[in-house]
């Protein structure tokens, strides 16, 4: 049981770039507070990672509608992830190539709009949800947004310490990768990585994760969102 009591419906958004610990301070703050977690980027990297399965073209739009159509009806989420028609597809979502096709995919207005109900309906009775545009298009009313952030290097570094256990790349090159998926996130036409207005920044390049949970926590507290 939380500690927590919480307005009804509360919902957080958590935006920012790849590698910024967006991930780890969502599930945190959900178990924390009780509430249930979305990582939206599962989403874009099903897509992606089911097209580079099947040989999709990452431009072929109606090839992509058609798979997000389908992964629409055979999605599920598991206790830590999601699944594909009765697979789990967790684990093999993680690697960089995936990372850059759903990148690529996710630039695709057709590809996000279709996406865009099924974000909407989890978050229906509460949540707390992580992606890139959480704040300024998926839950423009959620009561809560902060958007994390931290220097490349550090980003790049806090990636690199995870690929490195699967035997992966050098770190200056997951900085150049970084840079590429940042710079195409950031200047895609459809619903581009940026802060909502009234999102609360954090940087978290010199701080340990329970720390930004903690400074989290207690915005939610000052604005008599949840109490103890
Ligand atoms: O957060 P992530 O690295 O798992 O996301 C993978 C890609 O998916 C990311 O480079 C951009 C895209 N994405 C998006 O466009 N919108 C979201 N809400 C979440 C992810």
């Amino acid at each position: 049981m939380s500690q927590w009591q919480l307005i009804p419906g509360l919902q957080l958004a958590l935006d920012g770039p790849s590698g910024s610990g967006k991930g780890t301070v969502a599930k945190m703050v959900a178990e924390e507070l009780g509430l249930p977690v979305l990582d939206t980027g599962l989403l874009y990297r099903l897509i992606g990672g089911l097209a580079l399965q099947r040989t999709v073209a990452l431009d072929d739009e109606q090839a992509l509608v058609a798979l997000v159509e389908e992964m629409l009806q055979k999605v599920a989420w598991t206790v830590d992830g999601i699944s594909f028609d009765g697979e789990n597809w967790t684990g093999r979502l993680r690697s960089e190539a995936v990372g850059n096709a759903a990148s690529t995919v996710a630039a695709l207005q057709p590809v996000r709009d279709l996406l865009l109900g099924l974000q909407r309906k989890i978050a229906e009775s509460g949540c707390v949800m992580d992606g890139r545009d959480v704040g300024t298009v998926v839950l423009p009313n959620a009561q809560a947004k902060f958007f994390l952030t931290a220097s490349v290097r550090e980003r790049a570094r806090r990636r690199w310490a995870q690929l490195k256990d699967d035997g992966g790349s050098s770190l200056e090159a997951v900085i150049d990768e970084l840079k590429v998926r940042d710079q195409r996130d950031r200047e895609r036409q459809h619903a581009p990585l940026r802060q909502a207005d009234d999102a609360i920044v954090i940087d978290s390049t010199t701080m340990r994760v329970d720390e930004v949970v903690d400074r989290m926590l207690g915005v939610l507290e000052r604005r008599g969102l949840i109490r103890s």
